[in-house]
């Protein structure tokens, strides 16, 4: 029988899936790695484990496959392990694709599992299990030092929302894990819930709300006293999933919308504030608050960035034609005004996505933010490669929000990045100060190698360069643990 991936978009180049399950003790390294690195960087990929059953795929769509680079003394060990959720046992017992459209069961193979999640979204440690998370069901958890897959994860029974976030935030006071579900009662609806699990797996803070109107909410923000749901127009349809359609679709009239929650509040206390239609909200880099007003900073998009999910009559706008920015929005409780506009952050505009700060200032007064970031003008070298792919990103910025200043480093013509992770210097170290880590993908040479950039001397580039002896797909998220 043949398995062979389709030679699309989004089954070659950054995207040709890898499905490499190892586990590697002391990788070898270019340069030196601080020993004051002591931890582990667990990130985790959407990589497909059969080709698509309908032919093609989208990258959100591949089963979740986890990386744990663990770094002591001066080394890095590699263990890379599947989540083996039920979808995935399922594929491996048949030999094949069993899943249809993303997020839409009904066009599934009968002999799919029921629960039809791939947890591919992000990895973060809680309470002595890794969570591998996606925003289309329950956490499935993982041991922290075999990746085993230990099941799916309700926090022992506390949880009984149908889906729960990819991006939790942790309390840098209390490490309690800060997260939301929305279609939180099922497939396209408008309920989200908020939840609080302290740091010993307590649930201590449950709210459930209703949105104008089921939608996408992949990120939020929370400050001390706020939480922030920015709900983007991609809208869910439970009909148009029934008759076998995307369970997302783009709304270029509706407003880039936010709702406002009092964490000691309840559904009756939401405020909404309305953003410029047609406009994509980013990830979060980070959020605060100062007296009656908060401040989310993101990435913003003019259009839909999700060219997987069109708009009613099968447009997306070209690529080319979108403007991206890390901006920041205000909202004024004080306000009787629910109009909000943002406003560029940084000294000149660049696109930019997967933003990280130092999350020991999570949700307070910041200055220091890491992302991805693209510049077109810069030399790539499309004569081997083609086109640049979906989410390439040609350089690593560290901005100070504060300024609006920006160092960058470029690698090259062929080089592009995967989510970076802020690491302190140590405890005490001042915002900010420490390394990044991620990974780099080497379009020419099909390689993969994880970097480490130090923050005081940043257009320096890494001062390490762990190779990594295959090829990664692209990834999504991932969360620092330290020893
Ligand atoms: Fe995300």
């Amino acid at each position: 029988m043949s398995l062979q991936f389709p030679n699309t978009p989004e089954f070659t180049g950054l995207y040709q899936p890898s499905r490499v399950e190892t586990s590697i003790i002391d990788l070898e390294v270019e340069g030196m790695i601080p020993e004051a690195i002591k931890g582990t960087f667990y990130q985790v990929a959407p990589d497909p484990h059969y080709p698509p059953m309908l032919g093609n795929d989208i990258f959100f769509n591949g089963d979740g496959i986890v990386s744990a680079f663990h770094f002591e003394n001066g080394n890095v060990s590699l263990k890379r392990r599947y989540v083996e959720t039920d979808r995935l046992k399922a594929q491996r017992r048949e030999h094949r694709s069993l899943n249809g459209i993303y997020r839409n069961a009904y066009t599934n193979d009968p002999l799919a599992a029921d629960n039809n999640t791939t947890a591919n979204t992000t990895v973060i440690k809680h309470n002595g299990v890794l969570l591998a998370m996606k925003e289309d069901a329950l956490p499935w958890a993982m041991d922290l030092g075999t990746l085993e897959t230990l099941g799916e994860w309700d926090f022992h029974g506390q949880i009984t929302s149908a889906t729960f976030t990819a991006h939790p935030k942790v309390d840098p006071d209390t490490g309690a894990l800060l997260c939301f579900a929305y279609e939180a009662k099922g497939e396209a609806t408008p309920d989200i819930a908020y939840f609080e699990i302290s740091d010993e797996g307590k649930l201590i803070r449950e709210i459930w709300l209703q949105a104008p109107y089921a939608a996408m909410i992949h990120d939020f923000a929370v400050t001390p006293h706020y939480v922030v749901f920015p709900i983007i127009p991609l809208t869910a349809d439970l009909e148009r999933m029934k008759s076998g359609g995307q369970h997302f679709q783009w709304q270029p009239d509706l407003p880039q919308l936010f709702g406002i929650l009092p964490r000691n509040g309840s559904a009756a206390d939401v405020r909404w504030f309305y953003g410029p239609a047609n406009g994509f909200q980013g990830h979060t880099l980070n959020a605060y608050e100062k007296g009656n007003k908060i401040f989310v900073d993101m990435p913003v998009t003019s259009g839909n960035v999700f060219y997987f999910f069109p708009q009613k009559d099968g447009s997306v706008p070209p690529p080319e034609s979108l403007k991206a920015a890390l901006m920041r929005w205000t909202f004024d409780l004080d306000s009787g005004d629910a109009h909000v506009i943002p406003k560029i952050l940084t000294r000149s505009p660049f696109p930019c996505e997967f933003p990280r700060c130092d999350e020991r200032y999570s949700g307070k007064p910041y200055r220091y933010g890491f992302t991805l970031a693209y510049d077109p003008q810069l030399p790539f070298n499309s004569a081997t490669l083609g086109a640049p792919p979906f989410q390439f990103f040609n350089q690593l910025a560290r901005i100070d929000v504060t300024t609006g200043d920006c160092e960058m480093w470029y690698p090259g013509d062929a080089q592009c990045f995967q989510e970076p992770i802020f690491i302190p210097r140590h405890g005490k170290a001042p915002e900010g100060d420490g390394w990044v880590v991620c990974v780099m993908n080497d379009l020419r040479t099909r390689s993969s190698d994880l970097v480490i950039l130090d923050t005081a001397h940043w257009t320096n580039g890494p001062i390490a360069r762990i190779i990594i002896p295959f090829r990664l797909r692209m990834s999504l998220h991932g969360n620092w643990s330290g020893d």
